[in-house]
């Protein structure tokens, strides 16, 4: 399907409004011409892009999503689900919060769904520029989730009175620290730079278990993606992946890990069986359905469905509660009931399988903003210089979707700018937390942070302030495009970011 033209004018007029709503985007909007756009302004495909550069850039529906009458609808529920707080009152809309929990929402994290959310001093979780999640983790199996009876992979630091969170917010510090590389942060023209990057305690007294010795263990902050455009990163093809892993592994330029098969048998309606991980830092996640997203919904608040009717929870913190005078009191229930309902695997479920298919109508709908200014001189050169330098052998710049996409058939066979290859590779960076091999991050749409988000923090703890040093930070696997970064003019460093930017 083509972008009509009573398509382009529904936009057009959408971006007058948000626009002129919008007093910090005073530059024109793109509005795509018949034929004046190559391909490659089309980051999310015919499809799947949107051509909006303003602050609602990222939470669009796709084009064919907002054609179609009973999706859009779908699109406009699932896209409450994603930006209301949930409560834990019950019998309320969008009840069922806790009763222990992360976050009440997902933009808690994802600040208008996109980019990444904002590097802070303070791990406060009501803080709406605090995206972070907290990992604590064994330090000799970084990979890993911490696969402990105390904590849930990702860390809860909320809860719903009488409970009480694993882990006591006041007592988390992150101290950003200053890094000299081996070139004394130094370009070769001699402009100097700076590099910081996060280290994180927990107090043992911030702990809620007492036999849990933190002084063994270790945390790490991880930054929010992005969830635009995950449904087209979803529709690439197994295979496709798979032979991208073994160009890499044959070229031995970059390692190119990819993400374990994960068997998902019975849980992804559309693909059963098994599939290289795609989605999340570290791959974890292969299809959108059994994806970051799906489960976020679940497990950071805590809210039960038809086919979670679960905790996210773990039995020691169950038995710890269960055993609470306080939480006893406050519930007037005893140990055993505690204990039984906190580990109950028949809940009755808190949301609909109704809102849960909208939710993923959403997800799999939000569109990608179309590149800009890409017939700028200096993009052009920034775009040499970045398949010169060798960006691309990670940063894929273009895949195409597969030909069966079921979910969302409109968007198969798309040509996608996602600029990630989508797999695992090792900067070395220092003291990289738990994420030391981590996925390609894809850059499509990024240059809008700043008019979305308000800043350009980026990596995965959002220890980069800018572009510029989220490249001098790669080293390791990419560690000759630092260099040749290095050693380049200013104007084509600044070429180059001025690519990344209209990308
Ligand atoms: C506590 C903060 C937080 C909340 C709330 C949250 N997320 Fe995330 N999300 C993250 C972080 C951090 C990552 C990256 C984590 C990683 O790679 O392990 C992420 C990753 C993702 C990704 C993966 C993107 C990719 O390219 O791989 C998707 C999709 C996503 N989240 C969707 C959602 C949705 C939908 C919700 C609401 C149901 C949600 N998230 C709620 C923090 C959060
Ligand atoms: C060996 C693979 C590899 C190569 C080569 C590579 N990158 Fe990356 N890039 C990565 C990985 C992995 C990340 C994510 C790192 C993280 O978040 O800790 C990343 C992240 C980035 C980011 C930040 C994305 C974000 O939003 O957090 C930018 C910008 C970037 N790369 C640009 C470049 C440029 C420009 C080049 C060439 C000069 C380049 N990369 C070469 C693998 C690579």
């Amino acid at each position: 399907m083509r972008l009509t033209n009573k398509f382009m004018m529904t936009a057009v007029c959408a971006l007058i409004i948000t626009v002129s709503a919008c007093s910090d985007n005073d530059e024109p909007p793109v509005v795509p011409g018949e034929n004046d756009y190559s391909e490659e302004y089309y980051a999310g495909g015919r499809n799947g892009t949107v051509f909006i550069k303003s602050s609602f850039a990222y939470k669009q529906a796709m084009p064919v999503i907002e054609e179609d009458p009973e999706l859009y609808r779908q699109f406009m529920r699932g896209e409450r689900l994603a930006d209301k707080s949930f409560v834990a009152s019950e019998d309320m809309a969008y009840s069922g919060l806790g009763p222990v929990y992360i976050r009440k929402s997902c933009i808690a994290c994802h600040p208008s769904y996109g980019g990444h959310s904002q590097r802070v001093d303070k791990y406060d979780s009501n803080d709406s520029r605090c995206g972070y999640l907290l990992m604590i983790y064994k330090p000799d199996e970084p990979g890993l989730p911490l696969a402990s009876k105390y904590f849930t992979g990702m860390t809860q630091t909320r809860a719903v009175s009488p409970f009480k969170p694993p882990v006591d917010e006041s007592g988390i510090t992150i101290e950003w620290k200053n890094h000299t590389d081996e070139y004394e942060n130094k370009y070769e023209d001699g402009t100097s730079y700076s590099l910081i990057y996060p280290v994180v305690s927990i107090a043992q007294d911030a702990i809620l278990f007492e036999d849990f010795d933190m002084s063994r263990h270790a945390a790490s902050i991880e930054a929010t993606i992005g969830i635009y455009g995950t449904g087209l990163l979803d529709a690439i093809s197994d295979e496709d992946l798979r032979a991208q892993y073994q160009a890499e592994q044959t070229r031995g330029y970059c390692k190119g890990v990819i993400g374990a098969d994960i068997d998902e048998t019975g849980l992804n309606p559309y693909f059963p069986g098994k599939h290289p991980g795609r989605f999340t830092y570290l791959c974890t996640r292969a299809t959108l359905d059994n994806g970051p997203g799906a489960n976020a919904l679940w497990n950071i608040t805590n809210v039960t469905r038809n086919d979670r009717r679960y905790h996210y929870i773990t039995e020691e913190y169950a038995k710890v509660m269960s055993k609470d005078a306080g939480v006893q009191q406050g519930l007037g229930k005893t140990e055993d009931e505690i204990f039984t309902h906190l580990m109950s695997r028949e809940l009755a479920p808190e949301m609909t399988m109704e809102d849960y298919n909208a939710f993923m109508v959403w997800h799999r709908g939000l569109a990608v903003p179309a590149a800009r200014n890409l017939d700028d001189p200096a993009v052009q050169r920034g775009k040499t210089l970045f398949s010169e330098t060798g960006c691309t052998a990670c940063h894929r710049p273009s895949w195409t979707t597969r030909s069966n996409y079921t979910p969302l058939p409109a968007i198969s066979n798309q040509k996608i700018y996602p600029y990630t290859d989508l797999l695992r590779h090792d900067l070395e960076m220092k003291e990289p937390g738990r994420v030391q091999l981590c996925r390609t991050t894809p850059l499509w749409g990024r240059g809008l942070m700043q008019i979305v988000s308000g800043h350009t923090d980026r990596l995965h703890d959002l220890r980069a302030r800018n572009t510029e040093e989220a490249i001098l930070w790669h080293g390791g696997e990419a560690k000759k495009c630092k260099e040749a970064f290095r050693k380049m003019s200013k104007e084509d460093r600044d070429a180059l970011v001025k690519f990344l930017d209209a990308i």
